[in-house]
């Protein structure tokens, strides 16, 4: 089977990075936009080794998860992948995912029990986003699978109704009022209104607010602030649920998301992050609230563990919620030089999560709980938190 060719298989299952599985002959098949179940006849696009990836050329059974996508620019925008399952079945391959990275990747033996929150609105969900902008086409919207070519996207159903809004008066601007260095707007949601990133015409970046569990955040569009407001608390409650002793370390902690909460029962926090725009929210954040416990160092967590290593000691709590990539190897011997009794990993990819997980077991930790928690319905991005011990 070569690129090009077409051939029927059955989707086994859906795998990390939101894949269907199938094989063929020796070959294993992974299939884009796929349902567990379903009998398709797909065309290779393209081949590495006994691996081919592929893409659905005709539904010849559907799987019983298997749902009509809503949205008109499925299959064609980059954004959402899972449309084509029930909400339910994409829980359970969410589910399935972790436990397979786990298992595969960090090497448990056994996977604690564990359930994928759904998210209370499976539309409409979305507070923070990034347009693309595309002059020559004149087009607005998201990047095309697999491509760099901007998906003119009008109405965008995973958008709150507010940023839904604000996507309409960016598509309205007349394009020569709309700079040309101007190639991607971030975007984001607050409870007082939208902030974009970089400023233009009336889009300002304005600072935003936002409670969570009795907290209140300020940030905008030039800071990291979480997609999805509306698991915030249950995802805090479990990160931080058996976080006890003196002493904690809270890093890539943005502005100030899980810092805030450790600092009203921990004697000392320190939060480690490299944007300096999070860290200044992060401080104004914690005065604010009148927390003085709490230090927040503009660093990338590397360098900062790099820096007198021996300073950093005694931990007795760290939170780490990084970027997609993962914790950085020195990272990961940096927390395990501090040697705090627990740790809690927050994470939006469980396959980094579950690599950096096995350098943690190896260097001493057990796994006690996990937990997930739906915070990008219709895509195959799950947020999961594991909570670890000193053995
Ligand atoms: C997934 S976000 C989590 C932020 C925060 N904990 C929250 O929940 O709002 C990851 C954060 O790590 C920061 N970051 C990325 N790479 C970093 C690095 N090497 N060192 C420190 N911070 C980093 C990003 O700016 C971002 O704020």
């Amino acid at each position: 089977m070569n690129a090009d060719q077409s051939f029927e298989i059955e989707i086994e299952r859906i795998v990390p990075g939101g894949m269907g599985l199938a094989h063929a002959g020796d070959k294993t098949v992974f299939v884009a936009l796929a349902a567990p179940g379903d009998r398709v006849r797909v065309k290779v696009e393209r081949e590495q080794g006994n691996v081919l990836f592929a893409s659905i050329e005709e539904i010849i059974t559907p799987s019983p998860v298997r749902i009509e996508p809503p949205c008109p620019y499925f299959g064609r925008c980059g954004g959402c992948d899972f449309q084509q399952l029930t909400y339910e079945a994409q829980l359970a391959a969410k589910a399935e995912m972790i436990r397979d990275c786990l298992h595969r990747i960090a090497r448990l033996e056994s996977v604690p029990d564990f359930v994928v929150t759904p998210s209370p609105n499976e539309w409409r969900y979305r507070m923070r986003a990034t347009w693309q902008i595309d002059h020559n086409e004149r087009t607005i919207g998201y990047y095309e699978r697999g491509s760099r070519r901007v998906c003119d996207v009008v109405d965008c159903a995973v958008l709150r109704e507010e940023m839904q809004g604000e996507l309409e008066e960016v598509r309205a601007t007349e394009w020569r009022e709309i700079p040309d260095e101007l190639k991607h707007l971030d975007v984001v949601e607050g409870e007082n209104g939208v902030s974009f990133s970089p400023s233009f015409g009336e889009f300002r970046t304005r600072e935003l607010s936002l409670s969570v569990r009795g907290e209140v955040y300020h940030y905008n569009a030039e800071a990291f602030f979480q997609i999805n407001p509306s698991l915030l608390g249950p995802l805090i409650d479990f990160a931080l649920a058996e976080a006890s002793g003196e002493s904690v370390l809270d890093l890539y902690c943005g502005v100030g998301l899980f810092t805030l909460p450790l600092a009203r029962t921990f004697k000392r926090v320190i939060g480690v992050e490299a944007n300096p725009v999070a860290t200044g929210f992060a401080r104004r954040n914690l005065q604010r609230a009148g927390l003085t416990n709490a230090s927040v160092i503009t660093a990338s967590v590397t360098d900062w563990f790099r820096r007198d290593p021996g300073a950093k000691a005694p931990v007795d709590f760290v939170l780490l919620d990084p970027p997609r990539a993962g914790a950085e190897t020195a990272v990961i011997k940096g927390i395990l030089d501090v040697k705090p009794a627990q740790i809690s990993y927050v994470s939006c990819d469980p396959a980094t999560l579950a690599r950096d997980l096995k350098k943690l077991i190896a260097g001493g930790y057990t796994v006690g709980s996990v937990a997930a928690f739906d915070l990008f319905p219709q895509t195959h991005h799950v947020e999961t938190v594991v909570r670890l011990t000193a053995t």
